[in-house]
């Protein structure tokens, strides 16, 4: 049964209120705190991003041999990723089509994919290639059954999958993320084993304070990030076609980086032009990738949505080619993840606080300062999204409600 709470969101009023979170920044509001805590609103996201977008699930480096695989869970959905002996990058459901079992667990390398449960055997591209003591079952054709694939986009080294069979490519509506990052040259960037974790708060929590300029010299006040200062940041220009946005952020010094001598400790990247070097840029693809490219090291987040108010990330690191072959590059490396994951922190410990304040009756909609450009771009973006998704939903309704009453 519906609640009364989400027959109050979900309504038309509800999606005409969004149009002040996607109005100009100096007279837009936060999104309505529902947003981040109602479950039918979850479930409406699904639809109106999560079915059709663009989303992130590994880096190709992941899958970097024949045979290889991880899996992950997004929305619940649970996936496998293989690279295939013709050294196709592929992606698919992990749920065996038989009685439900998950085929493959974590990473490894393997010839196929054996469901523990019963020993159906599928190819690395998803065929059932074997299924045992199914001779007597009727009309059982193993050619007819396959994992259900995906879409798969491979930009800048990250893999990206995509329910919707029909989506248009992602990499020429991200032209203006890939030319600003470009002198980063992250597909050839290198990085030790990601970390996941999961998290009590909404997928959007994390996603606006990746995005945020205006807390960097307040909630990170102090010689980790003070060169990095709130009234250096800009935000270019978005176009409503995009489907990523970016801040820059300038810095104090040229050659800055996240550790305690505040400069490079490890290689830059080769191609940074003079601006770059005196600035790093923070780039998101929504609903799943947030990076910052600083000039000696990228750290890049991807989110994983699994509730209203939960999800999972994985977060990486990546350094130039070659960085880390040098001897001492543990030593280095380490001095910038402590410091990055002492900033880390600091964010994740707002992330749970604001969470529990939008849980509350008395969250507001906010008014943003101009530091907080791209939450504006962000709130384009969704608001864009959930209107087209809420218009083609209850269109739909009203057909078939026709359809019924004929
Ligand atoms: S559930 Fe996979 S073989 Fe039975
Ligand atoms: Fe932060």
């Amino acid at each position: 049964m519906i609640s009364v709470m989400s027959a109050v969101v979900l309504s038309d009023a509800f999606f005409e209120g969004l149009n002040s979170s996607a109005t100009g920044l100096d007279r837009a509001e936060t999104l309505p705190p529902a947003c981040y805590t109602n479950a039918d609103f979850y479930d409406f996201e699904k639809e109106a991003l999560f079915n059709h977008e663009w989303l992130c699930v590994g880096r190709e480096s992941w899958v970097k041999e024949p045979g290889d695989y991880f899996t992950t869970r997004i929305i619940g959905e649970p996936i496998v990723v293989t690279r295939t002996r013709q050294n196709e990058i592929k992606a698919m459901s992990s749920v065996c089509q038989h009685r439900g079992m998950l085929v493959a667990e974590g990473r490894g390398n393997v010839r196929g994919l054996l469901c523990p449960y019963h020993h159906w055997i599928y190819s690395l591209s998803g065929e059932l290639i074997n299924a045992p003591a199914m001779e007597r079952t009727c009309d059982f054709d193993k050619k007819s059954i396959r994992l259900p694939s995906f879409k798969v986009e491979i930009w800048l080294g990250f893999i990206f999958i995509n329910f919707d069979p029909a989506a248009p490519p992602l990499a020429p509506r991200l032209t203006s993320v890939a030319n600003a990052a470009e002198p980063y040259d992250i597909a050839n960037a290198e990085g030790p084993p990601s970390t996941s974790g999961s998290f009590p708060w909404n997928w959007k929590v994390m996603f606006e304070n990746n995005n945020d300029g205006y807390h960097a010299n307040k909630l990170h006040r102090g010689p980790l990030h003070d060169f990095v200062p709130s009234e250096l940041a800009s935000f270019p220009d978005f176009a409503p076609g995009d489907a990523g946005f970016l801040r820059y952020n300038g810095t104090t010094h040229p050659g800055a980086s996240f550790n305690p001598t505040q400069k490079t400790v490890l290689p830059p990247f080769p191609k940074l032009t003079e601006a770059d070097r005196h600035r790093m840029v923070f780039a998101n693809v929504p609903p799943t990738l947030s990076m910052v490219l600083g000039n000696d090291l990228i750290i890049f987040f991807i989110l994983r949505a699994t509730g209203p108010e939960t999800m999972e990330q994985d977060t990486g690191l990546l350094v130039a080619p070659g960085a880390m072959e040098d001897p001492s590059f543990e030593h280095r490396f380490a001095m910038i993840n402590t410091s990055a994951m002492q900033i880390i922190s600091q964010d994740m410990h707002v992330d749970g606080l604001v969470q529990v304040g939008l849980r509350s009756r008395f969250a507001p909609r906010g008014r943003y300062s101009w530091q907080e450009g791209a939450q504006g771009q962000f709130n384009h973006w969704l608001v864009r999204r959930y209107q087209d998704a809420w218009r083609r939903m209850s269109a739909k309704t009203r057909t078939s409600s026709l359809t019924a009453a004929e």
